[in-house]
């Protein structure tokens, strides 16, 4: 396996993956550009982020002025509740503080807090003045104590516990809050993301459309593969595939128009074979066209059309509406797809198709060249073509 991907990550329960900087400058950057006020004079949470190995709680200090943010929150999961436990040693930081429990450092979660304070009187507010102390708990963000630090914030940012992004989400998003989150692409299928996505509440950064990025990890974590190295201080760093920024903030690629040929000129000119002299395959069981590649969309159509998810990197509210998730049956059933049916599972078959399809399912599915299923597709159509 050349990469691990967040899949495996999640199967395994690994759950310390460290962002790099560069990752969060990008993105931030993204936001700002769009909104230079965009953090002024607000709380930000950053949950799961302990400033020893997160850089976002030390990227947000270090920029607390000029971001005019009015309060930094900072927390972190108890070494004992996290998959690392065991390798854990307290810092020479907590040590050496008045406060330091030798109990409490594994058990407890910590709560770190900046605010416009000059605290170690150096003549600037940075991560100096970060003032910390054990939270009651673990640092669980579905915890009381977190929920109710959530509530006092106005954006959470984080890179959450790629277990547990199916509930860190909703987590948010039922407190009406901005945020910045990481994920995977994959998850925008997920029930709790997809109406999100689709009903505007919800959409992708722009910083990451493609490949992948390292994250790095503790010492204890086994490094397999192409995708991981080890840098000259021996920090230990895993590349990681299909990660995207998960947000409701404002940025400026998302009020671009994606760029279209017109269905002819696709046929005539598209740098995709499958659709050049080809043209697009009508879906076996619903009255809409595949398209296989999102650069490939006929800017004239004005039907429904099933697209790679991948379009979400590019997409505009203003010139594509979302009519549904491809991959949900609830979703396929209401717009209108048809069961696949006796004789197209007899021919698939036949075909040597082995996957999970049968007749009474409501799956996007095609017959050129071989009856199959359609990857990974969201219905849309062009904004005012109804
Ligand atoms: C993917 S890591 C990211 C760390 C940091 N946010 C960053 O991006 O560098 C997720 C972090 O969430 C913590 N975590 C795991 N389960 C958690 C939970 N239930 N509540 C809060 N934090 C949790 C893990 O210990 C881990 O440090």
């Amino acid at each position: 396996m050349a990469n691990s991907n967040l899949t495996s990550a999640k199967k395994a329960k690994k759950d310390e993956f460290y962002t790099q900087w560069v990752d969060i400058e990008r993105e931030v950057n993204a936001y700002l550009e769009y909104d230079p006020d965009v953090f002024q004079g607000k709380v930000i949470l950053l949950p799961c982020d302990d400033p020893e190995w997160s850089n976002f709680t030390k990227f947000f200090a270090l920029h607390f002025i000029e971001y005019g943010i009015r309060k930094l929150i900072s927390t972190s999961y108890a070494p004992n509740s996290n998959d690392n436990g065991a390798y854990y040693a307290p810092t020479l930081f907590e040590t050496t503080d008045p406060q330091y429990d030798a109990v409490k450092t594994r058990a407890n979660g910590r709560l770190f807090t900046l605010e416009n304070k000059d605290i170690s009187d150096d003549g600037v507010v940075n991560i100096e003045d970060l003032q910390w102390r054990y939270l009651q708990g673990d640092g669980d963000f579905r915890s009381h104590e977190l929920t109710s630090l959530r509530d006092e914030s106005d954006i959470v940012i984080t890179n959450p516990p790629f277990s547990l992004f199916r509930q860190f989400l909703p987590w948010v998003i039922e407190a009406d809050k901005k945020l910045l989150i990481i994920g995977n692409m994959n998850a925008v299928t997920y029930k709790e993301v997809f109406p999100l996505i689709q009903g505007n509440r919800l959409w992708l950064g722009p910083s990451i459309t493609s490949g992948d990025r390292e994250f790095r990890v503790p010492d204890s974590y086994p490094l397999e593969g192409a995708g991981t190295r080890i840098d000259s201080d021996g920090n230990r760093f895993i590349r990681i595939k299909g990660v995207r920024w998960f947000t409701n903030l404002e940025h400026g690629r998302r009020h671009e128009p994606l760029q279209l040929m017109t269905e002819a000129d696709n046929i005539k000119f598209s740098k995709h074979k499958e659709v050049r002299g080809v043209g697009y395959e009508t879906y076996h069981n619903y009255d809409a066209i595949d398209v296989p590649f999102a650069d490939a969309i006929p800017s004239d159509y004005e039907g429904i059309m099933g697209v790679p998810i991948t379009l979400l990197d590019r997409y505009n509210p203003d010139q594509f509406q979302i009519v549904a998730n491809g991959d949900d049956m609830d979703m396929t059933r209401e717009v209108g797809v048809r069961q696949l049916g006796e004789e197209f599972i007899r021919i698939y078959r036949e075909q040597g198709g082995t996957g999970h399809l049968s007749p009474g399912m409501r799956m996007l599915c095609l017959t050129r060249p071989r009856h199959r299923s359609a990857y990974k597709r969201i219905l849309v159509r062009h904004r005012g073509t109804q």
